[in-house]
């Protein structure tokens, strides 16, 4: 009763308990979706129903670009986070179509998601461009959500560690745990309705702390998270938040995802 956590950026202490603990992220991937009119009307209706969030957690969205400006303008901004949907790994230069971490800070950004299975797969994004990128974000201040995870063949063909081990090691390389989020997003799962059962991504999220070495890091399951799957996923021992593409784009089911038992 007497608890007066601190809030940090991805921890907070519990004094009583004496111990820090993480701090769960629920992050919303709009992907191509809404305008800035829309992203408007979203935070109208979004925000109210996440004011009496619980400290043991942080709402984030990832807007479209256009859109980043309509969050760090609204007046309840205070209650979110913005992420990027990318991130360069250059402050400026001739790179058409990037986006750089000073633009993105600029406008009250604190993350980047890294690694995506949709620029991996239709950009041929590698895991040294991944790294590259989420090294930089870091050094510029921002924390970067790197995703990983298999295709159905791979899981199939009983490939699944190996792949996620790759893009680990590879992928995070000279990163700092401490300021990293990783979220694990089996492709098959990804928009398709079919969401990997919550005791196989929790081994696979174990599996990603081991590699990684570092207790705290916060690691993320995405893949058709729904209000009504949510919290069996948050029940999960090494699971510590989600990652939400279809979902997050209605404000009722994204905040009754952020608002989990
Ligand atoms: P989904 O997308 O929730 O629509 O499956 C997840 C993601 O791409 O991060």
């Amino acid at each position: 009763m007497n608890s007066w956590p601190i809030q940090l950026n991805l921890y907070y202490y519990d004094f009583l308990g004496d111990s820090i603990l993480r701090k769960s992220v629920i992050a919303g991937n709009w992907k191509m979706h809404m305008t800035c009119a829309e992203a408007k009307s979203y935070l109208q209706e979004f925000i109210p129903l996440i004011k009496n969030i619980k400290d043991d957690r942080k709402v984030v969205i990832a807007p479209p670009f256009t859109a980043i400006s309509t969050f760090s303008n609204h007046s309840d901004f205070d209650y979110l986070d913005i992420s990027s949907q990318n991130i360069h790994w250059e402050d400026e230069g001739a790179f058409t179509a990037e986006i750089s971490p000073k633009m993105l800070l600029e406008h009250g950004v604190s993350y980047a998601i890294v690694g995506h299975s949709e620029p991996r797969k239709y950009f041929s994004e590698s895991d040294e461009q991944i790294n590259k990128r989420a090294v930089f974000a870091q050094s510029s201040g921002l924390t970067p959500i790197v995703c990983v995870g298999e295709t159905l063949e791979q899981r199939e063909r009983g490939e699944a560690d190996r792949v996620i081990t790759r893009q680990v090691e590879q992928g995070l390389e000279n990163t700092n745990p401490s300021n990293l989020i990783v979220a694990y997003e089996p492709i098959w799962a990804i928009g398709t309705g079919r969401t990997c059962e919550a005791k196989d991504a929790n081994k696979i999220c174990s599996l990603i702390r081991k590699l990684i070495g570092f207790d705290d890091v916060i690691i993320q399951y995405g893949g058709s998270v729904k209000p009504n799957n949510i919290d069996e996923i948050m029940s999960m021992s090494d699971i510590d938040g989600v990652l939400v593409g279809g979902a997050s784009l209605d404000p009722n089911s994204f905040a009754r995802i952020a608002n989990y038992q």
